[in-house]
């Protein structure tokens, strides 16, 4: 039988922290603003921080006029935009960063720029501000050259972009703060994370929204090598799902560490285009006979990964609920109804 005294606090402790602060940097992004949506759906008071290098204003035009919501136009790498935004923060949730391995291969210099020096400012601005946690978006390039599968968070192989070098050093740094200055930290490593507003466009897009609009198009899209290339794909609301649970844990020994956030399971590139091709083909049957190219391996892609998620099911109690069918079922009907065809 349940404990009604237990109930009861528990509900009481949701009322409360619905009322408090929570700091999205990066809001305007594809991660960013799905978060922004999920938080102000629940009751909070949302701060979105971003300079929308890579984010748009549509993506977070809902909320512009909600009082609950503050845009704060501004960029990490200026110390004062993040004490600005972080005011009053009982919660960080921190995305911004510059993504793309290719964008940080060519170049490294801004890349570190926004994403190690604008993290430290983050960090730091959360510390001086008495922020009750930092969360924030880690990667699954950390695991750089290990071969080993599935990935588990404490064997991590070295760096092969300036961008992993990035996304580690927000580790050591967030490890560094706890232990120097108490602050409650969890990263979270997401693995190839797709759903709806992941932008298709522009030379650094995502595999995925890349070729269902190439498909829509009845363009062919490329495989780099034999397409037998796999990766842990995982949905936005799995995403959302890992976040709010890193930042409500009240379990003290799932703090201060990372987690793979992922599904668990890998697919190949030529299965993502079968299914791509099988759910899109619903609503445009030519798309079914769209040909794919097959041109040359990428230089420094690793042929696998996959994550293991049993550290955030045992510590977060984490259950992602979309698999990639399921994901990319819903991610191909939002792309249908938003992107504009020919
Ligand atoms: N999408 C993935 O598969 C994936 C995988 C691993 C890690 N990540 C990480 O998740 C986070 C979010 O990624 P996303 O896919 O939503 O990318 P995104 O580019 O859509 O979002 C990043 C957001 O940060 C903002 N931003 C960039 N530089 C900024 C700056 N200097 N100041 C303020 N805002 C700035 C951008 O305008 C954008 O809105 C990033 O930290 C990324 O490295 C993403």
């Amino acid at each position: 039988m349940k404990n009604p005294q237990i109930t009861q606090q528990k509900t009481r402790y949701t009322m409360n922290e619905r009322m408090l602060k929570v700091l999205i940097t990066g809001g305007a992004g594809f991660i960013g603003s799905n978060l922004c949506d999920h938080f102000m759906a629940k009751g909070y008071k949302v701060i979105c921080l971003d300079n929308f290098s890579t984010g748009f204003r549509k993506n977070i035009e809902d909320h512009l006029s909600n009082p609950n919501f503050t845009l704060i136009e501004g960029d990490i790498r200026n110390i004062e935009d993040c004490r600005k935004a972080v005011e009053g923060v009982s919660y960080v949730l921190h995305q911004a960063a510059l993504g793309s391995v290719p964008r940080s291969v060519k170049d490294p210099l801004t890349s570190n720029d926004v994403n190690v020096g604008g993290f430290l400012n983050m960090i730091t601005a959360s510390r001086d501000a008495g922020v009750k946690r930092f969360v924030y978006a880690a990667s699954s390039s950390t695991y750089g050259d290990s071969d080993a599968l599935p990935k588990e968070e404490e064997k991590i192989g070295k760096p092969l972009s300036p961008y992993a070098v990035t996304k580690y050093i927000n580790e050591l740094y967030a490890d560094v703060f706890n232990r120097t200055y108490g602050l409650e930290t969890i990263g979270l490593r997401y693995f190839n994370v797709f759903g709806r507003r992941q932008d298709p466009a522009g030379a650094y897009a995502a595999v995925i929204p890349r070729f269902v609009l190439q498909l829509m198009n009845h363009q062919s899209p490329i495989i780099n090598g034999g397409g037998d290339y796999s990766r842990d794909f995982t949905y936005i609301d799995n995403v959302i799902h890992m976040n709010e649970l890193a930042m409500l844990s009240q379990n003290p020994a799932a703090v201060n560490t990372v987690y793979n956030t992922a599904f668990g399971d890998r697919t190949t590139l030529n299965e993502l285009l079968g299914y791509l091709k099988e759910f899109l083909s619903e609503y445009d049957s030519a798309i079914e006979n769209v040909e794919v190219i097959y041109g040359p391996e990428r230089l420094g892609d690793i042929p696998h990964s996959l994550a293991s998620i049993d550290k955030a099911k045992r510590l977060l109690h984490y259950d992602p609920q979309f698999s990639i069918r399921k994901g990319l079922k819903e991610a191909v009907a939002w792309y249908w109804n938003n992107l504009k065809r020919p």
